[in-house]
């Protein structure tokens, strides 16, 4: 790889499905061609404070994320140079000890529910998409989700949705629609929509290729 990798952000509110759309675009490509960076494994470090105070952070506030760590890893990937990615535990609100070596591909997606909220990270896209799905979809996968995957019961997903999440949604995820090159309705089994996008990457791929085997000719 001898080109600065093609940046697309993809966000969203929670259970849009933006982690399946990234997944299925994904899949139609060589292994080594797209990386997935996760905004959530970038919530600030909390393992300073006790169980009790984690369960009460505002996880949907743009100030939840450390985009600065972020942002240092995306511009070392752009860079080509691999990072160290940290891996964040749901079920204790915090990051683990562990942290997942990645390489820099060709192209890099970074999913998340308020990617687009940064401009900073805005600045880095070349491509930009929200994943656009009804509130009352959404809120039925993140019950599911959350309770099967995520360690939460019933009563504390909704406490959390309708005094957190929902507000959170409509004052900072909504409102980045508008920075969006691409809305996809319904996420993950928008299958028009998914190729679309592995068709424009495949574009860019084949004319990132062209220039440079002009510039090398
Ligand atoms: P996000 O990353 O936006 O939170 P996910 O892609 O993780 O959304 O989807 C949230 C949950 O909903 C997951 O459990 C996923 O398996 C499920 N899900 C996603 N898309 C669909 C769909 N089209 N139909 C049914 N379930 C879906
Ligand atoms: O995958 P998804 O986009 O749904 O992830 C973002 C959601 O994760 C946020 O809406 C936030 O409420 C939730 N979250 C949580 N507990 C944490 C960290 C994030 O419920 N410890």
């Amino acid at each position: 790889m001898n080109d600065k990798p093609v940046v697309i952000g993809v966000a969203g509110g929670t259970g849009s499905g933006k982690t399946s759309v990234t997944r299925s675009i994904i899949q139609r490509f060589a292994d080594k061609t797209i990386l997935m960076v996760e905004q959530d494994y970038y919530y600030k470090d909390q393992s300073h404070l006790p169980l009790e105070e984690r369960l009460k952070t505002n996880y949907d506030h743009p100030l939840a994320f450390d985009n600065d760590l972020l942002i240092e890893h995306l511009k070392d990937l752009i860079q080509q140079k691999s990072v160290s990615k940290p891996v964040y535990d749901y079920k204790m609100h915090t990051r683990s000890d562990e942290t997942i070596h990645i390489e820099p591909k060709e192209v890099i997606i970074v999913e998340g529910i308020l990617v687009l909220e940064d401009d900073r990270l805005r600045d880095l896209m070349d491509i930009k998409v929200f994943v656009d799905t009804d509130a009352d979809v959404r809120i039925i996968r993140r019950m599911l989700r959350d309770i099967n995957e995520r360690g939460r019961t019933l009563d504390s997903v909704i406490e959390q949705y309708t005094t957190v999440v929902r507000p959170m949604h409509l004052q900072f995820v909504e409102p980045t629609k508008r920075y969006a090159d691409l809305i996809i309705p319904e996420g993950g089994q928008n299958h028009v929509a998914i190729d679309l996008m592995a068709t424009k990457i495949q574009t860019v791929l084949f004319e990132k290729g062209q220039k440079l085997s002009k510039e090398n000719s």
